[in-house]
C-alpha cells in the first residue's frame, strides 16, 4: 500500500495557518466535521516525528499496513519531546473541530482532561469488538477510565522515566566505577561534582520538559514512592521541609549540567551521553532506542540504572490511542486501534520503540536485556505515576509547573520562589 507521510513541518504550518489539512488520496479532508464513517485513510497524530521514536512509529505503520492495506496511512506527528509542541497544536485542532483521525495521549490525568472535555469517544466497544477485554493490566485499563468505568483509548506500551543513563569509559576515565550503585541522590552528587572538577559535563539536560522529568525523578528519590505520590492527590505539602530539601538537590544537579541545555531536545541530550561529551542523563526509557539504534551496547558502550534513591520503584507513563470527536474518518481511526492493541503491533512497536508492551501475553524473551529488566521491574516494582509525561496531574498543572522550572533554572526565581509557585501550581 502507499504510505503517505506528510512532514511535520507541513502539518505544523498548515495548521498554524489555519488551513485545512487536506491529506493525499482524496477524501478524509479535516475541518469538515466529519464523522460519517467513510474514508480511507488515517491520519495519525503523535509526536514521534524523527530519530528512534519515529522508527517506533514506522515499525506500527508496517504492521498496519499489513493488517490493513486498504486504509492508507497519514504521518501527523509534530516534533517537540514529550509533545512539547503537539499538545498545543492538538488542542487547537481540537478545539476548532477539525480532530485527526486518531491522536497520542498520555495514561492517566492527561487524558482525563480530554475526556472531561468530551474531546474523545467511549472506545469500550472496541475493547469487546478486538478481544482486548483482558488484554492489559487492569490497573493500567483504570487510568483509560471515565469514573463510570467507561474506557476510553487503546495502550500501546508502557515507558520508565526514573532512568539514569551513563557513559561507562567516561566513567572509567575519572575513576568512577560504572557499577556503581548509589544509595541517595547525595552519593550520586558527590560523583557528579568529582566530575566537575575534572572538567566534565557530570550530567546532561535538554529544554524545560527534560528538566520538568529531571525534576520529578529527583522528587521521587527524596521523598519515596508515597510522599511522591502524596504531591499528586493532595497528602504531601508542596509547602514543607521535604519538598525544600529535594528543591536544593534539584539546584545542586542543575548546576551540574551543560550550559547549553535550553536549546537541546531529549535525543540531543541524551546523544551527549553517547558520544562521550557527558557522563549521565536522565531520560525515560525510549532512550535505549537512541543507543541501540546506533548499534551501542547495554553494559559496554552505556549502563541503564535507576536514579539513585529510587530502586525498587517504576515511574510509569504509558501512551496510547483515542477515537476523537468528530474524526474524519473514523473507520481508519478503529482499524488502527486493531493495530494499536494487537500482539503484532505491540511487539513490533514497542521492540524500536524501547518501552514495553501493554499487553500483558508478549514473550518477554522477544526483547532487549534492557527491556526485561523493565518488564521486571513493572511487574514487581511501586508504581507512582510520570509528571512530566502526563500521568500525575492535568496538562495545567503540568504547565505551570514547567512555566515555574523554567523561571527557576533561568534564573528568574529563587529557590522559596519557585517553591511557592509550584505549590500554586499543584492546587490547579
Ligand atoms: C513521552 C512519550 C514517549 C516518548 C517521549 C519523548 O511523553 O510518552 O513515548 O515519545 O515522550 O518524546
Amino acid at each position: 500500500m502507499r504510505v503517505n507521510r506528510r512532514t511535520t513541518a507541513t502539518v505544523a504550518t498548515a495548521a498554524v495557518l489555519g488551513l485545512t489539512l487536506a491529506a493525499c488520496g482524496g477524501g478524509g479532508t479535516s475541518g469538515d466535521g466529519g464523522g460519517e464513517g467513510g474514508g480511507n485513510e488515517v491520519e495519525v497524530f503523535t509526536w514521534w516525528a524523527a530519530g528512534s521514536e519515529k522508527a517506533g512509529l514506522d515499525a506500527l505503520v508496517g504492521v498496519f499496513d499489513e493488517q490493513h492495506p486498504d486504509i492508507e496511512f497519514v504521518n501527523g506527528a509534530v516534533a517537540g519531546g514529550a509533545g512539547s509542541a503537539a499538545k498545543d497544536l492538538l488542542q487547537t485542532r481540537l478545539q476548532a473541530q477539525d480532530p485527526p483521525d486518531t491522536f497520542q495521549a498520555h495514561a492517566g490525568a492527561e487524558l482525563q482532561d480530554y475526556i472531561d472535555a468530551a474531546q474523545i469517544e467511549d472506545v469500550s466497544d472496541l475493547y469487546d469488538e478486538f478481544g482486548l477485554a483482558d488484554a492489559f493490566p487492569a490497573d493500567l485499563v483504570d487510568r483509560l477510565s471515565s469514573e463510570d468505568g467507561a474506557i476510553y483509548s487503546i495502550p500501546s506500551n508502557i515507558h520508565r522515566a526514573n532512568v539514569v543513563w551513563a557513559n561507562p569509559t567516561v566513567l572509567e576515565e575519572n575513576d568512577i566505577d560504572p557499577e556503581a550503585q548509589y544509595e541517595d541522590l547525595d552519593a550520586w552528587i558527590a560523583d557528579l561534582e568529582k566530575l566537575d572538577e575534572a572538567g566534565v559535563t557530570p550530567i546532561s539536560v535538554g529544554t524545560t520538559w527534560t528538566q520538568v522529568h529531571l525534576l520529578e525523578t529527583v522528587l521521587l528519590a527524596d521523598l519515596g514512592p508515597e510522599a511522591y505520590s502524596g504531591l499528586w492527590d493532595g497528602s504531601t505539602d508542596w509547602e514543607g521541609a521535604e519538598v525544600t530539601a529535594a528543591l536544593e538537590d534539584f539546584e545542586t544537579i542543575m548546576g551540574l549540567t551543560n550550559d547549553d541545555r535550553d536549546g537541546l531536545d531529549w535525543p540531543e541530550a541524551t546523544q551527549m551521553v553517547i558520544d562521550g561529551s557527558a557522563a549521565f542523563n536522565v531520560m525515560g526509557d525510549w532512550a535505549v532506542a537512541a543507543f541501540e539504534e546506533q548499534d551501542k551496547v547495554l553494559g559496554t558502550d552505556f549502563t541503564a540504572a535507576p536514579v539513585p534513591g529510587t530502586d525498587g520503584t517504576f515511574d510509569f507513563l504509558a501512551d496510547s490511542f483515542t477515537l476523537p470527536v468528530g474524526a474524519p474518518n473514523p473507520d481508519g481511526s478503529k482499524a488502527w486501534l486493531e493495530t494499536v492493541g494487537s500482539l503484532e503491533g505491540q511487539v513490533a512497536f514497542n521492540k524500536a520503540k524501547g518501552s514495553i508492551p501493554a499487553r500483558t501475553d508478549a514473550d518477554p524473551a522477544e526483547f532487549s536485556e534492557y527491556q526485561q529488566t523493565a518488564i521486571e521491574s513493572f511487574a514487581n516494582d511501586t508504581i507512582v505515576s510520570s509528571l512530566a509525561h502526563g500521568a500525575a496531574a492535568p496538562v495545567a498543572t503540568l504547565t505551570a509547573i514547567s512555566d515555574a522550572t523554567s523561571k527557576f533554572t533561568t534564573g528568574a526565581a529563587d529557590l522559596a520562589g519557585y517553591q511557592s509557585e509550584l505549590a500554586a501550581a499543584a492546587q490547579g
